[in-house]
């Protein structure tokens, strides 16, 4: 039987809200993008959210609008995708990468001594649908000698008067802390809404905004909007409207508006998110939980601790004292059974973008040793008790195949 890694969820609700916008006559940004902001923003006890057709252009989109460019620094953790990295260097900056803690989160301590007069911006980013400690980072952020080393360079910046903490939420809607989505603990969470997200719109994303009092989070969110489309003061759909024809461009926009179409499979997705879509991605990483805590040789991965509770986007599960080599060997074996694992993720100074500049490996770790005993295993809704019975008892025999090999 073959078991794929992260389908989409695809049910006769997903495909009737997309018939429903191809038969409207209208399949670009309009009324579905609306309908999912609005729903994601109520999922994210929120007001304005601003959906873009990925987290990548959603990150791009908020660095553009916090005015980072050349000369200044943004922390990113050294174990995330490359995307996270890759937004920095476009707008010219640079990331400044930093170890994270065994539970895959950024090190706080790390952050704190990376800071410097040219930060501008901390990427959190909440592996696996766990969040990361937002309240160290805060306390970080708000601290009296961090914040007089913050130097704004545009009015946007001076108006924040601190470092942005951003949440890469790109595994984690759905995640809370303390009790609250985890998207409250932060000046900016984005979601990826890319197909192997718990949420998808095949490629999409949405930026949620949480910015302090003195700003107007409505006119930041209308800003986002203009500027996800070409800095046109109308959007297509408006513009689409009899009479509506006349426009002007006011800023040099990007154009990374979400279509429609692709919005409606979000939005029958989110409708059963919480109560069944989530909950049954967390069945599935329980009972990969309860099997694999009773292997000595197994380290399940963090789900719910007293702060956090995650969005199980992964499960995570690392092999105790294993080598790479060893944990590449326990993936070939496990593919035998056409069972499809992955990894996540192959740190930033492992790849040779950044390895050519000047990243190594050696300067982070816990970043290598989570990545050398990682193996991602399949979890979604759809996955049979079955078939998670299947994957139990291949990832048991390959482990202990490669373990009892090497003694
Ligand atoms: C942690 C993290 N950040 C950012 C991204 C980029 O998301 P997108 O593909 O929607 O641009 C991903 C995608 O896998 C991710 O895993």
């Amino acid at each position: 039987m073959k078991i794929p890694f992260s389908p989409p969820y695809i049910d006769d609700d997903v495909i009737n809200e997309v018939t429903d916008s191809l038969k409207s006559g209208w399949i670009t940004s309009g009324p579905k993008v609306k309908a999912l902001e609005e729903l994601t923003a109520e999922f994210s006890s929120l007001k304005y959210v601003a959906c873009v057709n990925s987290w990548t252009s959603g990150a791009q989109l908020v660095l553009k609008w916090f005015g980072v460019g050349p000369g200044d620094e943004v922390i990113v953790p050294a174990y995330t995708y490359a995307a996270t990295a890759l937004v920095v260097l476009h707008c010219g900056a640079k990331p400044v990468m930093v170890d994270v803690l065994e539970d895959f989160t950024i090190d706080p301590e790390k952050v704190k001594k990376a800071i410097t007069s040219k930060t501008k911006v901390i990427f959190a980013v909440d592996f696996a649908g766990y969040p990361c400690n937002y309240d160290v980072l805060n306390e970080i952020i708000s601290n009296q000698d961090i914040k007089e080393k913050f130097s704004p360079s545009n009015t946007i910046q001076s108006k924040m008067n601190s470092i942005l903490l951003v949440s890469d939420a790109a595994h984690s809607i759905g995640a809370k802390y303390k009790d609250s989505p985890a998207a409250i603990f932060s000046d900016i969470t984005i979601y990826s809404f890319h197909a192997v997200k718990n949420v998808t719109t095949a490629e999409g994303g949405a930026i949620c905004l949480n910015l302090p009092s003195q700003f107007d989070n409505e006119t930041e969110y209308k800003w986002l909007k203009l500027n996800s489309l070409n800095g046109q003061t109308k959007d297509a759909f408006t513009k689409s409207q009899a009479g509506g024809w006349k426009y002007d461009i006011i800023s040099q926009g990007l154009k990374v508006n979400m279509p429609d179409i692709c919005a409606a499979i979000g939005l029958a997705q989110l409708r059963k998110y919480k109560d069944k879509l989530l909950v049954e991605r967390k069945q599935i990483f329980d009972s990969y939980a309860n099997a694999f805590s009773k292997c000595e040789w197994a380290l399940t991965p963090p789900s719910i601790t007293e702060k956090k509770s995650s969005s199980f986007h992964l499960f995570a599960l690392r092999i105790k004292g294993i080598t790479e080599s060893q944990r590449d060997a326990i993936i070939d074996e496990i593919t035998k059974s056409e069972i499809t694992v992955n990894v996540h993720f192959i740190p930033l100074p492992m790849l040779t973008l950044f390895k050519e500049l000047g990243y190594s490996i050696n300067d982070f770790p816990q970043a290598y040793e989570n990545y050398s005993q990682e193996i991602s295993l399949p979890i979604y809704p759809q996955l049979t008790s079955e078939q998670v019975g299947l994957i139990i008892d291949s990832v048991t025999k390959a482990v202990e195949k490669v373990i009892t090999a090497s003694i």
